[in-house]
């Protein structure tokens, strides 16, 4: 038996189905949470916590969350108190126990914060546009009969994913998970970071907390289905987590935290939590505004996303979209930028080869005709003369 004939969902929703009913210590990460987000929540969903991070401390007031195999509830508790009345908080997960105490504790929740911005929905982190609770009333209405019937239930399930899906295309700010990706079963783990990038809006970005290997794991630990839903079988290793949202589009990808020590070590490959944050939106049309950056250092060189080197301190020539970019998160503290004088309407502006690492020359900001002579100016932090 390896992983490919291993039934890696069904052994990992009936663990945690008795992990929803029992608290389970060998599944548990100790993490310390911001205590004053945990006064409000239940004892019976802090007890079963499963986590193995906490991404809730990089979300802001009024943002739209996802998070990715919520359990029973707890990130989605101290979420909803972080971004606020004004913000919105969805919780995924495909367990029935789980999804049945972390509803019954919303009500709970909602009235000791005052007000209510939580709701669970049942469906498989890897195919989030399907609302398995919807296909759940189809199929009873309709129930299966043969391999006919099984081939009419596949084509209601595309259309409920295209007509009704449980998460919407470009919905969503913040993209969340505390210890779940690595219990998806090899051969979804694509389509999962596809998913990922398909629901957040452009802009938005993942921060994910989850289990990874300083090595790659084995076949026979992976054919361990107490290892699988254990959250060690299914990790990446430490590059290939990164890599994965690399793939799936995604730009900006840092490291927020990595556990120095491991969770667990099997076998002499150490299993550590990181927490990872990733944004969606370097794709889309280039355009030439004669803008510029100037990476400041520290490092001699850097590499982006879009294959741009550019080297400390030199003036390069990008287009409109990645000034914009690297103007916010994460990239700003990282530059200083250069508009040109004369600025040009974006209506007007001409497509720009983003493909190519160019400088720019200070003329192609100031213009060739530029010939101002000056007198010294103050010093902007106050002082009357520069030297
Ligand atoms: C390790 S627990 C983490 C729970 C929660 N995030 C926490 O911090 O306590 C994993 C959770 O993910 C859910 N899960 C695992 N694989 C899933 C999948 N493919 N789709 C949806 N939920 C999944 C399980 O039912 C379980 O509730």
């Amino acid at each position: 038996m390896n992983h490919e004939t291993l039934a890696v969902e069904s052994a990992v929703k009936e663990r945690y189905a008795a992990g929803a009913l029992a608290q389970e210590a060998a599944l548990c990460c100790p993490v310390s949470y911001d205590p004053q987000y945990l006064k409000v929540i239940p004892d019976e969903v802090i007890e079963r916590d499963y986590g193995c991070g906490d991404p809730s401390r990089h979300l802001h007031p009024g943002e739209t969350v996802l998070d990715l195999g919520s359990g029973t509830g707890k990130i989605c508790f101290i979420a909803a108190q972080v971004v606020g009345p004004s913000g919105k908080v969805i919780g995924i997960d495909m367990t029935d126990a789980m999804l049945d105490c972390a509803r019954r504790n919303a009500p709970v929740v909602a009235e000791r914060i005052g007000y209510a911005n939580v709701e669970f929905r049942k469906g498989r982190i890897q195919d989030l546009a399907l609302d398995l609770e919807r296909l759940d009333a189809e199929l009873s209405a309709r129930p299966i009969d043969g391999a006919d019937g099984f081939l009419a239930a596949e084509e209601r399930a595309n259309e409920l994913r295209m007509k009704h899906p449980l998460v919407a295309t470009g919905t969503i700010d913040v993209v969340v998970s505390n210890c779940v990706l690595n219990l998806v079963e090899p051969r979804a783990k694509r389509q999962l970071f596809e998913e990922i990038f398909r629901v957040l809006k452009v802009g938005g970005r993942a921060v994910i907390s989850d289990i990874v290997s300083d090595e790659a794991v084995p076949a026979e630990l992976q054919r361990d289905p107490e290892l699988w839903s254990g959250c060690i079988s299914g990790s990446l290793t430490e590059p290939g987590f990164l890599e994965a949202f690399e793939r799936a589009g995604f730009h900006g990808i840092r490291l927020l935290k990595r556990d120095p020590e491991p969770w667990r070590t099997v076998g002499g490959i150490e299993f550590r939590a990181v927490t990872l944050e990733a944004y969606k939106g370097k794709q889309g049309p280039c355009f030439e505004r004669n803008q510029a950056v100037i990476y400041k250092g520290p490092f001699k060189q850097v590499l982006d996303d879009d294959e741009h080197l550019m080297a400390r301190g030199e003036r390069h020539a990008v287009c409109d979209k990645t000034f914009r970019l690297f103007s916010s998160a994460p990239y700003r503290e990282h530059f200083e930028f250069v508009e040109p004088l004369t600025p040009i309407p974006l209506e007007e502006a001409q497509p720009f080869d983003c493909g190519r690492t160019e400088r720019r020359h200070p003329r192609e900001s100031k213009g060739q005709a530029y010939d101002a002579t000056s007198e010294a100016a103050q010093c902007r932090d106050g002082g009357s003369a520069c030297c």
